[in-house]
């Protein structure tokens, strides 16, 4: 059997293939060149979907988080404790004037707590130890050391927080509960929790 791959002696060679045409080769590179925009155009919207979806993530991811931490508003406390009664001298004693924004007085009486805010327009007053009066830096009102107005436009004394003693014998201030001295009515100075008697 004539072994068929084996060419028999003096057959003609194959053919050259024919040169592509010159139009053929441009398209084949436009061709080319087709085919690579468009991976990049695949590539580029693969890459837009990731970061829709990891943005997606993390927003849901951020908001399931935020349960953890409540929406919080730090204020400052209302209800505090100051020490013992024997811890306050007589007169004016300013060392919670920054912490608190309150006096601690203490006269014949007791002790009671001044919230130290002006009845004008709310600015804070001054101590003046040496001349034994509260003066207001915003528009010059002056208090006398129980915070009774008597210059300035203040309108009345500066309230008093509530204060009492707690089972450990401190005193325990609620300056969420004031007691006032409104012009031409009854002075609630004298109320109990006004001040601690001693
Ligand atoms: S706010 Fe104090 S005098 Fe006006």
């Amino acid at each position: 059997m004539a072994n068929p791959t084996i060419e028999p002696a003096g057959a003609a060679p194959p053919p050259p293939k024919p040169k592509p045409s010159v139009a053929q080769a441009l398209q084949k590179i436009f061709s080319k060149t087709e085919d690579e925009d468009e991976a990049k155009t695949v590539a580029r919207r693969r890459k837009f979907v990731m970061a829709a979806v990891l943005g997606t993530l993390s927003l849901n991811l951020l908001m399931f988080l935020r349960f953890f931490f409540p929406r919080a508003l730090y204020e400052p406390k209302t209800k505090f404790r100051i020490g013992y009664p024997s811890d306050f001298g007589f007169g004016v004693d300013t060392k919670f004037q920054n912490q608190y924004r309150i006096w601690v007085v203490r006269n014949t009486e007791g002790v009671f707590v001044i919230s130290a805010i002006c009845t004008h327009l709310g600015c804070t007053p001054d101590w003046k130890a040496s001349e034994n009066k509260f003066k207001c830096p915003c528009h010059g009102s002056g208090y006398d050391p129980e915070g009774v107005n008597f210059e300035g436009p203040a309108p009345r004394p500066m309230d008093r927080a509530h204060v009492e003693i707690d089972p450990e014998g401190q005193i325990l201030v609620d300056l969420s509960h004031v007691y006032r001295w409104p012009k031409g009515e009854p002075s609630q100075f004298n109320d109990p929790g006004a001040i601690i008697r001693l």
